[in-house]
């Protein structure tokens, strides 16, 4: 469905970034590194290629470049430059994109715990990015509680992604998208305010991780079979 939707990553640089990159790209998907910095950008592509084979559609370049040049937009960057991140975008923002939201506000990004959230006014991470998008631009919330370690392994991962947004068909297609990394299962998680449970979830398993010193990830089991499929 998104062979013809070029995805770009803003903050594709960092390990959550980069291993949703590197399984998109090995799906087929086009995708942009989006960084700070174009030539991060660049080296961060080749390596994926390196990876992904040389007919990999990925390419790197500055934030701002690489969202002018899609309409699926992922957001993996730390919750403190989350606010002004978006700023900068909005004039580049096509009208009908779909903004995808991994970030989880993690005290960490502020200098404290990583087990620990820190309190958004909006509710979440996601439900602030909707309030600094363009009109007629959607957010979904996705891939908080998949992690970088699994997403850069080889192999399937062994976790469901829970999908939340307002705009049904805007769900749909990054439900579609996360079936795309080879042992997902997507599940449609309802409205955007969700998202605050999904980021606290995320704080929860990188406590298991710490605590059992593994790599976490969640599985939904006792719903219909058509609740695991996109539709
Ligand atoms: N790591 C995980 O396992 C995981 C799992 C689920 C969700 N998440 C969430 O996904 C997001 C990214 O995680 P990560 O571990 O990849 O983070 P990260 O490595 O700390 O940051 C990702 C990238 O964001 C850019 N960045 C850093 N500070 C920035 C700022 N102030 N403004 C704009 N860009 C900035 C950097 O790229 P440039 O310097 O190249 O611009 C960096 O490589 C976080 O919100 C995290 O909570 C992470």
């Amino acid at each position: 469905m998104n062979k013809t939707r070029p995805i770009a990553i803003l903050g594709g640089t960092g390990p959550e970034g980069f291993g949703l990159a590197l399984r998109w790209s090995q799906a087929g998907e086009t995708v942009i590194i989006g960084s700070r910095d174009s030539k991060r950008a660049q080296d961060a592509a080749e390596k994926i290629k390196q990876r992904a084979g040389p007919s990999a559609k990925i390419s790197g370049s500055e934030n701002v470049a690489a969202c002018r040049a899609a309409d699926l937009l992922v957001l993996t960057i730390p919750f403190d430059g989350h606010a002004a991140l978006l700023k900068q975008l909005k004039p580049a923002i096509r009208p009908g994109s779909i903004v995808i939201d991994a970030t989880v506000p993690l005290a960490a990004s502020v200098g404290g715990r990583a087990t620990r959230t820190l309190g958004v006014w909006q509710g979440s991470a996601a439900q602030q990015s909707a309030e600094l998008v363009p009109k007629g631009v959607s957010v979904v919330a996705a891939f908080q509680n998949l992690g970088a370690e699994l997403l850069n392994a080889d192999g399937p991962v062994d976790c469901d992604v829970i999908v939340c947004s307002d705009d049904p068909s805007a769900s749909q297609v990054v439900r579609s998208l996360a079936t795309k990394i080879p042992g997902v299962r997507a599940i449609d998680g309802g409205k955007l305010e969700n998202a605050r449970i999904l980021e606290q979830i995320t704080a929860l398993l990188i406590g298991l991780n710490i605590r059992h010193k593994g790599h976490s990830g969640i599985r939904i089991t006792g719903l219909p079979p058509a609740a695991y499929e996109v539709g």
